[in-house]
């Protein structure tokens, strides 16, 4: 999605500089035109030579540089590059640039940049909790700049804290959210489930299902990318949190009942992809279950349908997405559900499909409206999260939503 972009990658001199190299070359294989500019500091870590030679272009330092054909090249690339990132940006540069300093290629580039840029702070921990930098940084974001939060750990000096250069991904992430889609979705405020629920018996033992929340999760992601404030409510599941969104943990199925009925009234669209339990048991035993000889039987109480009270109290600004997962009878029973639970799409898919279901990275769903069936060919699940928001917002547009 982000084939094509212009991306300058700004270096300044700090250890992480050795992380852009991974940057900038993931940058490139997807079809990016990379231009980097480093700083004099910079080149004390990396030679420019790596940069040249991962994106084919000469690396910018000074400029002065007599080398360079056009002196005001800089400021035409500056305004034709579609994002800035700086990565690993010191408390120099940051501090250079929340002034207005522009005395090198770098500072005076970004200064002259007619697009959105990302700062990547990376430095020593007291350095990044200084007041100074962190008033800088302040400053930054009021003017527009996107500042990544650094991570934490131990950093090269020794010291552990905040200061890390995050991990590439999420570099990556953040490139991906800036650039590679519309913000249809801006402005929308979208509520998520995802992942089963797991129903406690006792301190050992629960019911659940095999949902792995991958759905959930690539739909979450997708909105976020599109721009929308998204909230995911998750039950139990080994993925990390989307970037981006806010993710609520949740374990049964009343739990998640309250954490999205809570947040209802404030939802444009609700996406139920969780596998939520129909039952739970109808006790919870303190101790341990013990065998006994004979046969037992658990007896199980009816859980509150989420999807179904959201439909009884949907409000003229809200859009409500189900999904239906089915062994038989797809069409039928999940059309069903469209009425039965008041909602404006079903996503169906069918555990009898290759390719579909459970903890696999594809999926094959049936988009059911009352206007319409569209069955969507077998997708990555992040592909067909997208396809389900493309649905989404042209119900939306179409009622007037
Ligand atoms: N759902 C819900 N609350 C529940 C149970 C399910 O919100 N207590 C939602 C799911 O998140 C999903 C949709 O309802 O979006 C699934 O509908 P449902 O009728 O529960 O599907 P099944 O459980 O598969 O139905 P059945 O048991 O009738 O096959």
């Amino acid at each position: 999605m982000i084939k094509g972009k212009t991306i300058v990658v700004g270096v300044t001199g700090g250890i992480a500089a050795y992380k852009s190299c991974q940057l900038v070359s993931d940058l490139v294989k997807e079809g990016c035109d990379v231009h980097v500019v480093m700083t004099a500091n910079a080149r004390n870590f990396i030679n420019p030579i790596t940069f040249e030679t991962l994106t084919g272009h000469k690396c910018l330092t000074d400029t002065f540089d007599r080398d360079f054909e056009f002196n005001v090249e800089h400021v035409a690339l500056s305004q034709r590059a579609d994002l800035f990132l700086i990565a690993p940006a010191t408390a120099n540069i940051i501090g250079k640039l929340a002034n207005g300093i522009a005395d090198d290629m770098l500072s005076t580039m970004c200064l002259a940049a007619d697009c959105d840029v990302i700062i990547a702070p990376a430095m020593n921990t007291k350095m990044y909790v200084n007041s100074i930098v962190q008033e800088n940084l302040e400053k930054l974001r009021r003017h527009g700049f996107v500042i990544i939060e650094p991570a934490s750990g131990r950093l090269a000096c020794g010291d552990d804290g905040k200061g890390k250069l995050p991990d590439i991904p999420v570099l990556m992430a953040y490139v991906h959210r800036q650039i590679a889609y519309g913000k249809d979705c801006r402005g929308l405020r979208i509520l998520v489930t995802a992942g089963p629920t797991a129903e406690p018996l006792d301190p050992v033992r629960f019911i659940t299902n095999h949902s792995t929340g991958k759905m959930g999760y690539a739909i979450a992601e997708a909105a976020s990318l599109r721009g929308a404030e998204v909230t995911l409510v998750s039950g139990p599941v080994s993925l990390a949190p989307p970037l981006f969104t806010d993710c609520v943990r949740v374990q049964t199925a009343d739990d998640m009942f309250r954490e999205v009925t809570e947040r209802l009234p404030q939802t444009d669209i609700l996406i139920m992809a969780a596998a939520v339990a129909d039952y739970t048991p109808e006790s919870y035993s303190e101790h341990k279950i013990k065998k006994s000889d004979s046969d037992m039987s658990i007896p199980l109480r009816r859980t509150r349908d989420i999807l179904a009270y959201a439909g009884a109290h949907k409000q003229a600004h809200q859009t409500i997405c189900g999904f239906s997962m089915e062994t038989r009878d797809l069409l039928e029973n999940s059309s069903r559900k469209l009425s039965s639970k008041n909602c404006d799409m079903i996503a169906a898919n069918s555990l009898s499909d290759s390719g579909s279901g459970f903890g696999t990275d594809t999926n094959r769903i049936t988009l059911i409206t009352r206007e319409q069936t569209r069955q969507l060919d077998l997708l990555t699940k992040s592909e067909a999260a997208h396809r389900l928001l493309d649905e989404l917002l042209s119900l939306r547009n179409n009622t007037g939503k």
